[in-house]
């Protein structure tokens, strides 16, 4: 398993490009299996969970190639060979659960893996059952497998969740594009990757409006055709990189970056001393002062603060004047990146939902474990700021999210290795 190798080197200076949403391009990939025509994705991300994703429609009977070194996906789904979503697949990745509500759209039935818990939480489907369930499937659940039919198709239907699922709400989007009447899903989630794929299914010749509010209205058609979409911006690759001269100092340019993609997190930045500018090419980013303030984070659902830059915030925050309290509204538990930086010499208190971050001038180098894919960049940050050298062992979990993270901070300055091992 290869580590990375950081040695705390002061400010930070030049220009890292932003990728393709990773998580744009899971939701985007499967809805290849809604159409017979060629979905051809550009700007897509190079990451381990592509490649799952790459796999996993491949293994349903989806022809899917990678060209120009990842950056496009030429896909297409004539015929769909297999029906059944592997649990040796789906357990490596959640975001395989996406496959459920196109299939089932498409050929009237799947078989789908319960996905499992993960690191950061149990993460149940209950509300892409419901959802499936409301459109009309009959599911049942056996051997830890989804059993879903729908023979004589979907049926539109008003779905109201109880509570906000991005997921739950990209499966519902992409099953009612083909069921008989109207579809209206209320307390959808917002996120801007939900508005990417609604505007690529728009191209596809589904009918859906509201996208990006909280209700969102499916008008189904007969068929869809194929299209090309250039994958949105990775608003958290975006906001983790931006945290980077938040830490060290320096001021670096972001290619790509959109700032309404990241506004509540800008707030936090600015009220902690970091000023955010736009530029013809993106954001550039640079401390105000030598340290930044501490600030309060509550993570909820686009538009509010992401809980996927919350491990990367918490980085931040320890090397801040005072003390800042960040609650984690979405997972039950996504603190562990804590006690790592903890050996780095942080000052955090966890209790529950709840951590309590008081600010150190310096955090020091330390051998520390990657526990998911956040918290793996999270300490990234904090070595980069630390005095001395600090290994992060498991990069797998990096290499999720992260393309060539090492490449994109050494060219700013840092002293940044991966070490085979
Ligand atoms: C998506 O996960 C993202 N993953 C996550 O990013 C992100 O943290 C999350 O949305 C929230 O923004 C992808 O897009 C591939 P949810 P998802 O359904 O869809 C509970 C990363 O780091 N819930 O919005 O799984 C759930 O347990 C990843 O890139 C149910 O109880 O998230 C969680 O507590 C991590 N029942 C909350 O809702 C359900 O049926 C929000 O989950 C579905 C979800």
């Amino acid at each position: 398993m290869d580590s990375i190798l950081v040695r705390g080197n002061g400010p930070l200076n030049g220009v890292i490009p932003i990728a393709g949403a990773k998580n744009a391009c899971l939701t985007l990939m499967p809805a290849t299996l809604l159409s017979e025509g060629p979905l051809t994705l550009t700007n897509a991300p190079r990451l381990s969970d592509i490649r799952t994703m790459t796999t996993l429609l491949q293994s349903l009977g989806a022809e899917v190639s990678s060209l120009q070194d990842g950056k496009v996906l030429a896909m297409s789904s004539h015929n769909l060979s297999n029906l059944t979503a592997d649990y040796d697949i789906v357990r490596k990745m959640r975001a395989s659960f996406l496959v459920l509500g196109p299939m089932l759209a498409r050929a009237g039935q799947a078989v789908v893996s319960l996905p499992g818990g993960c690191a950061i939480g149990a993460r149940p489907v209950d509300l892409h059952l419901m959802a499936m369930e409301a459109l009309g499937a009959d599911l049942e659940l056996r051997e830890g497998y989804v059993h879903a039919k729908a023979p004589k198709g979907l049926t539109g239907a008003v779905i109201e969740f109880p509570f906000v699922s991005v997921g739950a709400t990209e499966n519902a989007v992409m099953a009612a594009t083909l069921a008989k009447g109207t579809t209206v899903l209320r307390r959808a989630a917002r996120e801007p990757e939900i508005v990417d794929l609604v505007r690529c299914l728009r191209k596809m010749g589904a009918q859906i409006e509201g996208e990006g509010t909280d209700t969102i209205t499916i008008e189904g058609v007969d068929r869809l055709t194929g299209a090309t979409h250039p994958v949105v911006t990775d608003r958290i690759e975006l906001g983790t990189y931006m945290l980077a001269p938040a830490i060290c100092g320096g001021e670096v340019e972001f290619l790509g970056g959109r700032i309404d993609l990241v506004s509540a997190f800008c707030e936090k930045l600015d009220a902690a001393g970091v000023s955010v500018e736009e530029t013809e090419r993106g954001l550039k980013v640079k401390r105000r002062n030598g340290r930044v303030s501490a600030v309060d984070v509550v993570t909820e659902p686009f538009p509010g603060f992401p809980t996927d830059l919350q491990a990367q915030m918490m980085a931040l925050l320890c090397t801040a004047e005072g003390v800042s309290v960040l609650e984690e509204k979405i997972f039950e538990n996504r603190f562990m990146h804590a006690p790592e930086l903890l050996r780095m010499g942080a000052r955090i208190e966890v209790h529950g939902g709840q951590a309590t971050v008081t600010g150190v001038e310096k955090l020091r180098g330390a051998r520390v474990m990657a526990t998911d894919l956040r918290a793996s960049v999270s300490l990234i940050l904090a070595a980069l700021a630390a005095e001395g050298e600090t290994v992060v062992s498991r990069v797998y979990h990096l290499d999720r999210g992260y393309e060539r993270v090492e490449e994109k901070l050494g060219a700013c300055g840092a002293l940044i290795e991966r070490v085979s091992g």
